[in-house]
């Protein structure tokens, strides 16, 4: 096979200039923010936290924001970043799907939160604001925006939450590299942070509670805006450069989508992904979008649409959105990420309108499919990233039982090299010592799942492992397989 149609390198010249803005192509408008009286927020109402420009970002119907020269200098240092058709994968699957990864874990950060990262610290610094506070979960985002504060000049502090920083230590050891602070959260240097702990000494930390006390950090302070790496449309609006960037390769390579796939954890690199192919879907293009998140925090499949707030404390507006409420305590999944209440406004937006599809993966597929890829693509994925590559392993699979292959392409949102903690969990706990064990199970139900498979039995376990996407329901599945196999 061909190197160039394994891998698609755009060159540097192709970099996006602009930003692409849904908000105008959304197929309903955005319900607006609230203050907590229920009045539609103004504009000037978020300047204690942010710049002007990056509120201007948040509410304009602009069509699209030229990328300003000093950000696009350093977001060439890494992008376009590569289209790589993941062959190993797809052999050891079984299917005659092709299964591309758009790797975004190449970013100097090792995630997609780069892209954001420095057109926020650039927009910042160019509006007179010398610090930043922000919140950090699986340390991705922090590590993003302590290089961006390097690159830009800026001082930023850092809440990560509590159980992320027991995880992943060294996420802290390269954030202070970069000059930047970091605290534990809940901290003691907030009202936010030491209500919590009052409430609980051993509180483990969420998302929407560093949210709170970055957010409360930044409104006390005149030199200093919050700065956050998801759920807001600005955000979203700089990861745009993702879906655009996919746009281009797939011309390129020749490839019409069939199903677009990303994680979801505040909606940045779904959003970033999905949106760029908005209106052609409206326009009646037949591709799938699907947001990949965790069953133990599923905000888009079991939350509600409300407004709500989107932190802990009720510090920020109340946002549209998918949530399972502001208190909602996520277990301590591995992906920190992803162990957020709420949702993107856009990205709920898009599911509720019906353009996207959400799924919930559980955590025993996830590392199994994580450890495939890791072993057939030679880089280990971050757990977050795991969703949207686990969703799309089932889907392949899905599709060859159905005897209908398809193009599918999800977003490889970052590495997992610093999530080595989580694999070794999962060896110790699902590998039980088998090297090859998962490979062959997934390659046996592949092939029996088969249309022509005779043996009725097995297919129906395979047909309702699909439907269910239940890890129950797959262990029933290798549980037969592996009967069957001794009795062979
Ligand atoms: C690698 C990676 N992917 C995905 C996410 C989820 O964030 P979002 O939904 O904003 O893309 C995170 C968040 O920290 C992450 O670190």
């Amino acid at each position: 096979m061909p190197l160039e149609t394994t891998t698609v390198n755009l060159p540097k010249a192709e970099i996006p200039r602009t930003w692409y803005n849904v908000l105008p192509d959304l197929p309903d408008p955005l319900e607006p923010y609230l203050t907590p009286a229920g009045a539609p927020v103004k504009p000037e109402e978020l300047s204690a936290i942010f710049p002007p420009t990056l509120i201007e970002q948040e509410l304009s119907p602009r069509p699209r924001f030229d990328i300003p020269e000093p950000v696009l200098e350093a977001l060439s240092r890494y992008r376009p970043t590569p289209l790589v058709r993941a062959v190993g994968m797809e052999k050891a699957l079984g299917v005659s799907s092709k299964i591309w990864y758009k790797n975004e874990s190449v970013s100097p950060s090792g995630s997609h939160k780069t892209n954001t990262a420095l057109a926020q610290a650039y927009f910042n610094k160019a509006a007179g604001i010398t610090r930043l506070a922000t919140e950090t979960g699986a340390g991705q985002w922090g590590t993003a925006l302590s290089i961006a504060g390097r690159a830009f000049g800026l001082d930023i502090r850092v809440y990560m939450v509590r159980i992320s920083l027991e995880q992943k230590p060294y996420r802290r050891t390269i954030m202070n590299l970069m000059g930047a602070e970091v605290l534990s959260s809940p901290s003691d240097l907030t009202v936010a942070g030491r209500r919590a702990k009052a409430a609980d000494p051993d509180a483990l930390g969420t998302l929407g509670l560093a949210i709170s006390e970055a957010v409360e950090d930044a409104a006390g302070r005149a030199d200093t805006n919050y700065s956050l790496g998801s759920v807001l449309n600005h955000v979203l609006l700089h990861q745009t450069v993702i879906g655009q960037e996919i746009k281009s390769q797939l011309k390129a390579a020749g490839v019409a989508p069939d199903y677009l796939i990303a994680c979801h954890g505040g909606g940045s690199n779904f959003g970033g992904m999905a949106a760029p192919f908005v209106p052609e879907i409206k326009d009646g293009a037949k591709i799938t979008l699907i947001a990949a998140e965790p069953e133990s925090c599923p905000s888009l499949t079991r939350g509600k649409f409300a407004h709500d707030y989107g932190d802990v404390a009720g510090l920020t507006p109340l946002l549209p959105m998918y949530t399972l409420g502001k208190d909602f305590q996520p277990p301590a999944i591995h992906a920190g990420g992803l162990r957020y209440h709420g949702a993107s406004p856009i990205v709920s937006a898009l599911v509720k309108s019906g353009l996207v599809k959400p799924e919930a993966i559980g955590s025993p597929e996830l590392f199994r499919y994580a450890s495939l890829f890791a072993r057939t693509e030679f880089i280990i994925p971050a757990p977050e990233s795991a969703h949207a590559l686990a969703a799309a392993c089932m889907k392949a699979l899905e599709l060859e039982a159905a005897g209908t292959p398809g193009n599918i392409v999800f977003v490889l949102s970052g590495h997992g090299l610093l999530d080595l903690a989580a694999y070794e969990d999962f060896i110790n706990s699902y590998w039980a010592g088998s090297p090859w064990a998962f490979a062959a199970t997934v390659q046996g139900r592949a092939r029996r799942a088969d249309r022509n498979c005779p043996d009725r039995r097995v297919r129906r376990v395979a047909d309702r492992a699909h439907a269910t996407r239940r890890p129950d329901a797959y262990d029933a599945l290798r549980d037969t397989e592996e009967a069957e196999s001794g009795r062979a």
